[in-house]
This record gives structure tokens, sequence and C-alpha cells, in this order.
């Protein structure tokens, strides 16, 4: 009990006032957990506030556009979410007549919901003691208890929930959950925590040893893939462009970009200039100047992404070309809404 005594203490001290903790109302649960994966709370909250105005309900994502969904994503990153999100609205909605499911096992069942997520709604919505363990309940039970295993290994997973049940109180496991995530965001810090100013600094095993820094242990390094984008920026006489969908699976599925050529490496500009010119010669290129002075990095999880976006004015109208006062309306990936807006295409 000295666990959850002194941290429901510090919880009831020191937490933030957010939006998704007043409420027992699965759905806007469900929508902050979606978006708080892989994204601080700063960052996740606007989002939040924006998606529950433009959707107070199950009923209203449901039956909104995907391009609208997406949209108020952008920026968000790991877009997949929102599609997924937005596909089982429509199942709660129409199937389960709006009503999610009460219960961590039929949560799961759920397309984007994983293990945290359904765990986060039950205890949260239903007050079912199931743990939450996510990269802060790592982190803190890592430290706490001094477990050397390794976070990214499969058996992992299972230690740490079964620790995070033995600590958690039974009969409130809603405020349990809600205090470690809070915990380990606040003050359990990845990097540098004050473990002076510490309710555990008497008796965090890792603290005892000198081991805070090297705690949790997380051996496997993600693999970064280099990729190589060229946009092209078409413009006509009007000053319209052309954008496409993304249709192929993987990054930035269903959002829109520029007519792209994805180079093995970086080409210089007479090399990129030459295919844009074989590419593109229907439309009787006039010029190609690059916009970018340097090449643009976008890290994702998984990749490096090397971008450049080139101006190639045409003679031919564009079909179905679309201009600048209408550019803005579609859902972007964050690096190409930013080039939009910097270059006022
Ligand atoms: N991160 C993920 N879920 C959270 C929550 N419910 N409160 C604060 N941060 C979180």
């Amino acid at each position: 009990m000295h666990f959850y005594n002194s941290l429901l203490a510090w919880y009831l001290q020191k937490k933030r006032d957010l939006p998704w903790r007043n409420t027992t109302d699965p759905y806007p649960i469900w929508l902050s957990e979606i978006m708080l994966q892989q994204t601080r709370v700063a960052q996740g909250l606007p989002y939040y506030l924006s998606f529950m105005e433009a959707f107070p309900t199950v009923f209203d994502l449901a039956n909104a556009d995907e391009e609208h969904v997406l949209k108020l994503w952008q920026g968000l990153g790991y877009y997949s979410r929102a599609r997924n999100m937005h596909q089982t609205a429509k199942i709660i909605a129409h199937d389960f007549n709006g009503i999610f499911p009460n219960n961590y096992t039929d949560l799961l069942k759920l397309k984007g919901i994983g293990q945290y997520t359904a765990a986060a709604i039950a205890s949260f919505a239903f007050n079912e003691a199931v743990p939450v363990v996510d990269g802060n309940v790592f982190r803190v039970l890592a430290r706490y208890l001094n477990v050397e295993t390794d976070i990214a290994s499969a058996a992992a997973k299972k230690e740490f929930t079964a620790l995070a049940k033995e600590l958690m109180p039974h009969d409130n496991p809603a405020l349990f959950n809600q205090a470690i995530m809070e915990f380990g965001a606040m003050q359990c810090t990845p990097k540098n925590p004050n473990c002076n100013q510490c309710v555990f600094n008497s008796s965090c095993a890792a603290l005892q040893k000198g081991l805070v820094g090297q705690l949790p242990v997380k051996l496997k390094k993600t693999k970064v893939t280099n990729r190589y984008l060229n946009y092209v920026v078409l413009l006509d006489h009007a000053n319209n462009t052309q954008i496409n969908k993304r249709t192929e699976k993987g990054i930035w599925y269903n959002l829109y970009e520029f007519p792209i050529i994805e180079t093995e490496m970086e080409l210089d500009f007479d090399a990129i200039s030459n295919l844009i010119s074989t590419k593109f010669c229907d439309f009787n290129i006039e010029s190609i100047v690059q916009y970018n002075p340097n090449t643009i990095i976008h890290k994702l999880s998984h990749q490096k992404l090397h971008i450049n976006f080139y101006r190639v004015q045409v003679g031919k109208e564009i079909e179905g070309g679309i201009s600048s006062e209408q550019i803005k309306k579609y859902p972007f990936p964050i690096v190409i809404y930013n080039f939009i807006e910097k270059y006022s295409i």
C-alpha cells in the first residue's frame, strides 16, 4: 500500500487539470487516449479540444468525411490512428447504437484499440481493474522496483503488467492508472528527474542503487530508413497546381501531396531537372527552380525523409488544377503544409 498511498498523495497535489479526466464517458476518454499515444499532452491537448468541438459525440465522428478527420489530425502524426479511430467510430455508432463495449476484452476487439487503450478506457470509464502499461509506467516501475528487463523485449509487457496489477488497489484502478502515468510524465521523467524532491526518495530501489539514469533498459534500437522525396509543384499560368491523394500503404496514406519523384539517393539539381522534364514533358515546361535552399529533413519514428520542392512553371493548363485558396482545405503531411504556408503556394 505504501506505493499507492504515496503516489495518490503526490497526484492529488500535483496533477494537471486535463479535460478528459473529468468524465467517465468512454467517447472523450477514447479520443484522448488515441491522441496521446506517442504524443505529449501539450501537443495533443489542442487537437483533443478541436475534435470535441467538431465531433461532440461518436455519431458526429462516425458521420464525418475522412478528409475532415484527417484535416483536423494534420500535424499530429501517425495518421493510421485517425483512420482507425474513424472506422471504429462508425462501428460503434452504427452497429453498437453509439454504446462503447464496457470491458477490457470487448474493447480490445476494436480496430486501433490495443492493450494500452483498452485498459485505459476500461479503467477510466468503467473502473475495471486492468493496469495501463505505457512508456511512463515502464519507467516508473523499472526504477521503483529496480527491474532490469529490456522494455523492448516481448516478455516485458507481461512482466510489467503483472507488477502494476500487484501495486494497484482494486477498488480504485482509475485513479491509480491516471496517477502512475502522470507521475511518469511529470516527476519520474526520462531525463534528469528531480529525485531529491520525490515522494519515493527513500523507497525507490533504483535511487538507492544509483541506477535511475540506467533504467528502464531499452536495447532494441529502431531501424531508420532514409528516403528521398522530390516534390514537383506544377504551376500553370492561372497559378493553379496539382495535388494527388497518396494511395500506397505506408506513411501518409490518404493524405495529399504534390506529384512526387522518389529517388534512391539525393540527386543534384541537374539530375532532378532531367527526371522532371521527362516525366512532365506533356505539360510544356517553361522553367524549373528549387524552392528550398537546403534539403528539408523530416524525421518520423522509422524513417528519415530528405525532402526537396521544385517550382515547375508549365505552359499547359493543369486539368482539375487547385488554386491557392483551395489548397489549404486538404489534409497534408505537416512538412508539406508548412512548405505551402512558407512559400504561399
Ligand atoms: N498520456 C496518455 N494518457 C494520458 C492521460 N490520461 N493523462 C495524461 N497523460 C496521458
